[in-house]
């Protein structure tokens, strides 16, 4: 009852101040959410995203295997079926493309390699690097023609 009217005042001042930095941090955290919802609402961005970053990691996968001279078909036919196996949704992932016959011929490249490496599993380094090679340029002629 006895109360100093400034002391009231000012923890009335705090109690705004405290208010208005709730507020702008909960219209930041609203914001932030609404803004990367936006970036990955994208699920067929994020398909074929994932799509071709598992491709580069098998890839990857597969040269470092080289470089560590672990060469034996246990080491190199888990990456190859990875492509292989995702190589046959290409069209789906990219349903624009699908009806382009060139794509299709470039997925079909790819799709192919992969079938003859796992055919006759390389034995040796040299073996995995051709089959990176063959697979590897059927990446690239797709992407001449269809990544900008
Ligand atoms: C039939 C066509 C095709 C084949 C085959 C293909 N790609 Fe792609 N790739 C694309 C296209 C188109 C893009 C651009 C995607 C985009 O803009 O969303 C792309 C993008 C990429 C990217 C960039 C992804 C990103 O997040 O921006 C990587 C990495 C990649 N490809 C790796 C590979 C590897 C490795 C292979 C072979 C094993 C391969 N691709 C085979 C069509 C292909």
């Amino acid at each position: 009852m006895n109360q100093p009217v400034s002391e009231t005042k000012s923890g009335n001042a705090f109690a705004k101040y405290f208010f208005m930095l709730i507020l702008g941090a909960v219209i930041g955290a609203f914001g932030a959410v609404y803004a990367l919802n936006a970036l990955h609402s994208n699920p067929e961005g994020k398909f074929r995203d994932g799509m071709m970053n598992t491709f580069g990691w098998n890839m990857g996968q597969l040269k470092k295997n080289v470089a560590e001279a672990k060469c034996t078909p246990t080491d190199t036919i888990p990456r190859i079926q990875a492509i292989n196996v995702m190589a046959r949704d290409l069209e789906a992932a990219f349903p624009k493309l699908a009806d382009e016959p060139e794509f299709v011929k470039q997925a079909t490249n790819l799709r192919t390699a992969s079938n003859n490496a796992l055919m006759a599993p390389p034995q040796t380094c040299d073996g995995v690097g051709e089959a990176m090679r063959n697979m590897g340029m059927a990446c690239e002629s797709c992407h001449k023609s269809f990544k900008d």
